[in-house]
This record gives structure tokens, sequence and C-alpha cells, in this order.
């Protein structure tokens, strides 16, 4: 029998389990899938803790995968048996095997392997998000990310380098300084010691920034929002050090764009899935982006992957090997 991480309660990473799971045969739509690789995300600790409802309990918790489609129900049509596929924004990757939806399903092409497919399609695509559809960056735009080495943050300092623009990365310390720097940050700022507003105010000529993308939450947002310039964008999407404060609307300037995007959103529908994934392929492939996998943990291991993530020891991606 299969196994897989079963969440029995909301709580520290100890709730974790790694049991047996029966996993039956697909239904019209679905797939059986068999895993290799887990990606891991900030919001999955969310989960865990119940900042937002896992769902019933208990829970198999994960929203990025990849694997090799094992068998396939009635009327599915994107995808067939033996082919490498990932997702994202599915929960349930916290297994060896799982049933899933053929049409929430990315196939994945020769060149983009399993592990970098769990490293990169949900934070890739939250990318896209964020610099084509929540604020389409480019020349001349200059974008400010909090948590510049992180997951998400490489992707997008990476990519909005590779738009033109002038990327400002904050960092939690020196080291992730220099990573940053290396993954697309013209200038980074140590919030921990620095006065990051002054700077972002030196480094602007006073103006502030095209957009400010901002998932550090309570620690960060209300500086950040003074750094937006006349008719620019912040976009409110993750709470890593807690809720961002939700009555600053009232607050902001009429010629301020305030967002707060959802990855789930973004690619909702079969199309702006594949348009989101092919578009992250694209830049992989350009070598604009490059996938940086900073940490590998058996999935077996997952809480202390989260007791990492949480403790800021993490850089780059995270990924979870499924099959041993
Ligand atoms: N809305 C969406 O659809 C969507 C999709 C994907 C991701 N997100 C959000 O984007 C953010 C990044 O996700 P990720 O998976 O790539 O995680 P990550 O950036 O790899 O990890 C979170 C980072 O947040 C920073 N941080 C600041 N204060 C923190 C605190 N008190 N506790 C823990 N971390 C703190 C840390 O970097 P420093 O040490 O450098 O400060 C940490 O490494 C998360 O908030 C996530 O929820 C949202």
């Amino acid at each position: 029998m299969p196994n897989a991480v079963v969440l029995h309660q909301v709580g520290g990473p100890e709730n974790f389990r790694w049991e047996p799971m029966v996993v039956g045969n697909p239904g019209p739509g679905e797939v059986r899938l068999r895993h290799t690789f887990s990606g891991l995300n900030y919001i999955d600790t969310n989960f865990r803790r119940g900042d937002y409802p896992p769902g019933p309990l208990p829970a198999i918790l994960g929203r990025e995968g990849a694997g090799v489609v094992e068998a396939v129900g009635a009327d599915v049509t994107e995808v067939h048996v033996g082919q490498r596929v990932a997702y994202a924004s599915v929960m349930g990757s916290y297994a060896e095997v799982r049933l899933i939806q053929a049409e929430r399903l990315v196939p994945l092409p020769e060149d983009i392997s399993d592990d970098v497919a769990a490293a990169s399609l949900l934070k890739g695509m939250t990318a896209h998000m964020l610099l084509a559809r929540v604020r389409t960056i480019g020349a001349g735009d200059t974008v400010l990310y909090h948590a510049a080495a992180g997951g998400l943050g490489l992707f997008v300092c990476q990519w909005a380098k590779a738009l033109g623009a002038t990327v400002i990365g904050t960092v939690g310390s020196q080291e992730k300084s220099a990573l940053a720097r290396a993954y697309g940050c013209d200038h980074v700022i140590d919030y921990t010691h620095e006065d990051f507003v002054a700077r972002v105010k030196e480094l602007t000529g006073g103006r502030g920034v095209t957009a400010v993308f901002d998932a550090v939450g309570k620690a960060t947002f209300e500086k950040s929002v003074s750094l937006v310039a006349p008719f620019g964008t912040i976009a409110s999407y993750g709470a890593a050090s807690g809720p961002a404060p939700r009555d600053v609307a009232s607050r902001l300037p009429i010629d301020r764009f305030l967002i707060y995007p959802t990855l789930p959103g973004h690619v909702a529908g079969r199309q702006a899935l594949l348009t989101a994934a092919n578009a992250l392929f694209d830049v992989i492939r350009r070598g604009a982006v490059r996938v940086r996998i900073g940490q590998r943990y058996s999935l077996k291991d997952v809480a202390q992957a989260h007791r990492d993530l949480e403790s800021r020891r993490t850089v780059g991606s995270t990924v979870l090997s499924v099959q041993g």
C-alpha cells in the first residue's frame, strides 16, 4: 500500500504522521498519479498551523507535485498513462500516490526534469501572475520584492530583471544577500539590519517603485505602502510574518493600486494554466530564470522541512523526494 504524510490535527510539524493509504481507481476525469517529487511552499505551513483551514481532518497537505500517470479514468483526454506531469495549487501532494483531476495536470516537456518541475511550477506561475497580470513589468520599471532569496523570490527577481526592470530585494541575512544578487537583484537590503524605507527612497530618488510585491505581511506591509510611486501597484499575497493589516486601502493615496492576488485565480481554467506553465518553461529554457533547489528532503522528513522553512533557514526552492 502506498504511504502518505497525514495531518491529524492542526498545530506543529510533530503532528505529521507517515501512514499507509488506500488509493482507489480514478473516476471519470481523474488520474492516478505516482509522485516522484513534491514541492514545499510557505503556504503549507499556514495550512498545517490552521491559519487557513486545511479541510476535513485527517488531511494530506502539499500543493505542488511531479510524477508519472499510472492510470486514467473515463473521459480523460489531457494526459496518458506513462506521461510525466506536474501540478500546483491542488492539495494532497505529500503522498506517494494520489488521485487528481486530469485538467489540473501540466504535461512536462523532456527538458524539464521532475525535480525542477516540483521546485518551480507553483512559484514560477506565481511569478508569472505578479509580473504579467498583477502589474505588467518591463524596461524602466523598478520593483521591490521582500524575501528575495526565498523560493518565490528567486523566480520573481530573475524574471523581472529579464523583463528589463530594476530589482530591489530585501533579505534576512548577509548570506542571503549574495544569493539574491546572483539571482536577479540589482540592489539588496538586509531588512533585519537596515531601514529599507530610507534605502529604497534613496535608490529611487524619493519617487518610490512601480510595484511592491509583499508576501512577508505584518512586519513590512505598512512600510511597503509608503514606497509605491504614483500609479504604482502594491500586491499583498502572503503572510510569512503574520497577516498584513487590512485597513490600508482606506489610507492609500487615490492614485495607487492595491491588489490581493492568488495563484488559483490566475490559473483557473485549462488554457490559463497551460499559458502560465509554458511561459515558465520558456524562461527556464532560455536561461533567463535558473531554478535553485536549495534544500532536498525525503517526503517522510517533511516535518524537518517545515521547521527549517518557518525559521528562515531555507533559500530558493525546497523539494521533497517521494521515491526513497
Ligand atoms: N497568493 C499566492 O497565490 C501565493 C503563491 C505562492 C506564494 N505565496 C506567498 O509568497 C511567500 C513566499 O513563499 P515561498 O514558499 O517562496 O516561501 P519563502 O520565500 O521561501 O520563505 C518565506 C521567507 O519569508 C521571510 N520571512 C520574513 N519574516 C518571516 C517570519 N517571521 N517567519 C518566516 N519567514 C519570514 C524569510 O526570508 P528572509 O529571512 O529573507 O526574510 C523566509 O525565508 C509566502 O508568504 C507565500 O504564502 C503566495
